[in-house]
């Protein structure tokens, strides 16, 4: 377990990385979620079965970062990629187009990363990605993320992350995303 200390004797930043149980704790995360990310009440109904049914895939793994009092400051999930799945049969003609649906196969998708903004910069998120991806048996990961100069594509640039199709739209999303993959291990600083 990876400790993160703040700047005091008792500051409340000290979080404790660990195995979360996404299906007892899923309203916590939405609510994390709902803030780092900005979600609606629809959304989170919506995200909530949709996290209940992932956590159900084989090899769906979650990892939380709590704090002294037991609260949820971020957390991450995934799991080992499936062509089948709703999210790959979306991604696969724009990464067959640049010739990388290779990066569909032996793969390990993030599917959510979200440190509550209080939390944010102090190295959680890093820590939970690469813990995660850490525990993967795939040689590499995938994720998608808002086309957008943001925090997320620069952590994610940061840890080996490249672009491998830009623009790409899910039917619901008003924005593009970009399909980013890396080598596991993710690069250390
Ligand atoms: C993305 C997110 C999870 C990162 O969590 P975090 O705990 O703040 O991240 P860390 O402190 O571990 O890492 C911060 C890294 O992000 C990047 N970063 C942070 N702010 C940035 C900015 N303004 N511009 C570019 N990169 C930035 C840097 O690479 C930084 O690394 P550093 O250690 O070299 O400074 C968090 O910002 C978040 O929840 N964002 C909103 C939700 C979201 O977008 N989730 C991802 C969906 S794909």
């Amino acid at each position: 377990m990876l400790r993160f200390r703040g700047h005091g004797h008792h500051d409340p930043d000290d979080v404790v990385i660990g195995p979360l149980d996404l299906a007892a704790r899923v309203d916590e995360a939405l609510a994390v979620q709902a803030v780092a990310f900005g979600l609606g009440p629809e959304e989170i109904a919506v995200r909530r079965q949709i996290v209940l049914r992932h956590i159900t895939y084989p090899g769906a793994r979650a990892l939380g970062a709590t704090t002294p009092d037991g609260r949820l400051a971020g957390f991450v999930y995934g799991m080992p990629n499936d062509r089948t799945h709703w999210w790959s049969t979306v991604v696969e003609p724009y990464l067959r187009a640049q010739g990388h649906d290779g990066w569909l196969d032996n793969s390990f998708v993030i599917t959510e990363l979200h440190v509550h903004p209080r939390h944010q910069n102090r190295g959680i998120g890093r820590a939970l990605i690469t813990t995660i991806t850490d525990g993967a048996a795939e040689p590499r990961s995938i994720l998608s993320a808002i086309d957008t100069d943001s925090p997320a594509r620069g952590l994610y640039h940061s840890l080996g992350y490249v672009d491998l199709a830009r623009q790409v739209l899910f039917p619901s999303a008003p924005s593009p995303y970009a399909v980013m993959g890396a080598p596991l291990p993710l690069r250390r600083r």
